[in-house]
């Protein structure tokens, strides 16, 4: 086993953005082998998981995308924690060995419902786009954008982290243990080491060239110049320090003082500059946002608004198909042609409106409103696909008038699902945007790339385009953690990674659990089939693929591709049924 240690300098390299498929940072390979020794519930949950079994709890549950992690949460959780104070210890954990993912250089959408009011709210710690970036921030001199990794790579793409300020929120509203307590497992094992899993390792190897450009993450993912490999040992000690600075000072010490100034030293001090300063990080503020909820069979789907589309397309594709019978179940071309084109209905309007509502207003209420959608969903009633879809006409109270968007999403991300013993529910997605973000790296954490969920162009024709740049606000999101209520009690937790994607897998994992009965393991392992603009993507591998005749004889184009959902489930029954999705490291904990 090989050591590795990250350079305590903040420099970044110059070199070159060399431009590669971007699924080449899509992530795969599920960890065997590698975190057996853990613990003998850890062992028994990959078990489960790889015998497509739920693990099935009483009184907690967690599912999240690394063991270790999953573990941190349940200790909590086991110990008499709430679900706010697992959160904390889940997601430091994450940023230590899921790093690619998400983590405090990163933002996070959190739903969560408080069993003491019976109330569901979500929290919103997107990352926001520093005060002195213009609509013209991911565009050349002569006004074209710019290539997505040119953006990607450095400086420009960071915005203000977020997760920090979110878990000191939630903590301090509905955490009940020690915060130093809830990061020490994480700051331990920093200053200890890990062995690198299959699919960090794989996605370093991947990612090589990128992560060249920048001199710290070279140094600890790329060790003697070669990446890690599986089972290799990463110590962390600048993350522990992190840890330890947050532990004793809390989190203002990471938006005001010396790891203030170092992000915004590497942040205008990259090859690629970009422009966000200290009062970009002293200012920034998490948000509490109403949970959007739409009808479903008699359930509530309730998720997070704007700056997220992901509530508003979660919702609008069911409730397009609230008026059909789904019971063919997920074989049927029928069934995939309903889903298929709800879907490409939702997408349609979330293009032309979903962006953040505290700088254009959005019509959630109308996109949302049963008539609305009962009018688009009507359009579904035919036996073919429909030759073209376009945003709709939702009631609205002011003035809109919004070219359809251009952003680019692209893979990494990871969403955690918890109920703790009290009936407190968290469904949070958090992420750095792209695998390894900007590739820039502070205090052991990768600074995150989401300003290029902004459109790259601002305007369309003369059109002004809702998610365009501007200072203060927060690039649209499809990050779409849900809890699904009925008669006023939470039944399913979920979301996924995987970009715009997101919306599909989420929810076709709520159709497979509301719709098909499926339990939570079996609904994360299902096939998927997606679509979003316009083309059928098929999970390659899997009896998806056996779609591809009926789907192309209803007037669909195909795609037999790796789809790389990270669905991390809970059912809450009598019993906790979880779930975590196969495609990737995760699993179930409960008790
Ligand atoms: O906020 C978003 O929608 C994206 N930045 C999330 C990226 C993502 O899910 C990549 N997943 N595999």
């Amino acid at each position: 086993m090989r050591l590795a240690l990250i350079g305590l300098l903040a420099l970044v390299a110059g070199g070159a953005n060399a431009q590669q498929a971007a699924d080449a940072v899509q992530p795969e390979a599920a960890g065997v082998g590698i975190f057996e020794s853990l613990s003998p519930q850890v062992t028994a949950a990959l078990e489960a998981k790889r015998a497509g079994l739920p693990v099935q709890a009483e009184d907690w549950m967690v599912v999240a995308a690394n063991p270790h992690a999953v573990r941190a949460g349940a200790d909590v959780l086991a110990a008499g924690g709430t679900a706010a104070d697992a959160l904390v210890a889940v997601q430091v954990m994450l940023g230590l060995v899921e790093p690619q993912s998400s983590g405090l250089g990163g933002g996070a959408f959190l739903v969560w419902y408080d069993r003491a009011s019976g109330r569901v709210t979500t929290f919103d710690g997107r990352e926001t786009a520093p005060l002195a970036a213009t609509p013209q921030l991911f565009q050349d001199a002569a006004g074209e954008p710019l290539g997505f990794f040119d953006a990607v790579v450095g400086g420009l793409s960071v915005g203000v982290p977020g997760t920090p300020a979110l878990l000191a929120e939630i903590h301090a509203r509905y955490g009940t243990r020690d915060w130093a307590g809830l990061l020490a497992p994480a700051r331990a094992l920093a200053a200890d080491g890990f062995p690198v899993s299959p699919r960090l390792a794989q996605l370093v190897a991947e990612d090589a060239e990128r992560l060249a450009t920048s001199e710290i993450a070279a140094s600890y993912f790329m060790p003697s110049g070669v990446p890690v490999v599986q089972g290799d040992m990463l110590v962390n000690l600048p993350y522990a320090n992190t840890l330890k600075v947050l532990s004793e000072e809390g989190v203002g010490a990471f938006y005001a003082g010396d790891l203030a100034k170092t992000i915004v030293a590497t942040v205008q001090g990259a090859d690629n500059a970009g422009v966000l300063s200290d009062v970009d990080l002293a200012i920034y503020r998490v948000k509490e946002r109403t949970a959007v909820c739409a009808p479903y069979r008699g359930h509530e789907i309730c998720g997070m608004g704007p700056p997220s589309s992901g509530g508003i397309a979660v919702g609008q594709t069911l409730g397009f198909l609230e008026g059909y019978d789904l019971s063919a179940g997920p074989d049927d071309v029928t069934v995939r042609r309903l889903i298929a084109d709800a879907s490409r209905l939702a997408f349609a309007d979330r293009g032309r409106y979903v962006a953040d509502s505290d700088f254009v207003p959005v019509p959630v209420k109308g996109l949302l409103d049963p008539a609305y959608m009962a009018e688009r969903g009507a359009l579904l009633a035919g036996d073919d696909a429909l030759p073209e879809v376009a945003a709709g006409n939702p009631e609205f109270d002011h003035a809109l008038n919004w070219a359809d968007d251009q952003a680019i999403e692209l893979p990494s991300t990871s969403h955690i699902s918890i109920v703790d013993s009290f009936g407190n529910v968290a469904s949070m997605t958090t992420t750095i945007e792209n695998g390894f973000g900007s590739r820039l790296m502070v205090g052991g954490f990768l600074l995150n790339n989401q300003l290029t969920d902004f459109s790259f162009r601002s305007h369309d024709g003369g059109v002004p385009i809702a998610n365009r740049v501007e200072p203060g606000k927060r690039p649209r999101s499809s990050m779409a953690p849900t809890i699904v209520m009925k008669d006023g009690a939470p039944v399913i937790v979920a979301g996924s990674p995987g970009g715009s994607r997101i919306i599909g897998y989420t929810a076709q994992a709520i159709i497979a659990m509301i719709d098909w009965g499926l339990d939570a393991q079996t609904a994360a392992a299902l096939p998927h089939a997606v679509n979003r603009f316009g083309t059928y993507d098929l999970e390659a591998g899997t009896t998806a693929e056996a779609l591809a005749e009926g789907l192309a004889a209803v007037g669909y184009e195909t795609d037999v591709r790796a789809l790389t959902s990270g669905l991390h489930l809970i059912g809450i029954g009598e019993r906790l049924q979880g779930g975590a999705d196969p495609r990737r490291e995760g699993i179930a904990l409960g008790e």
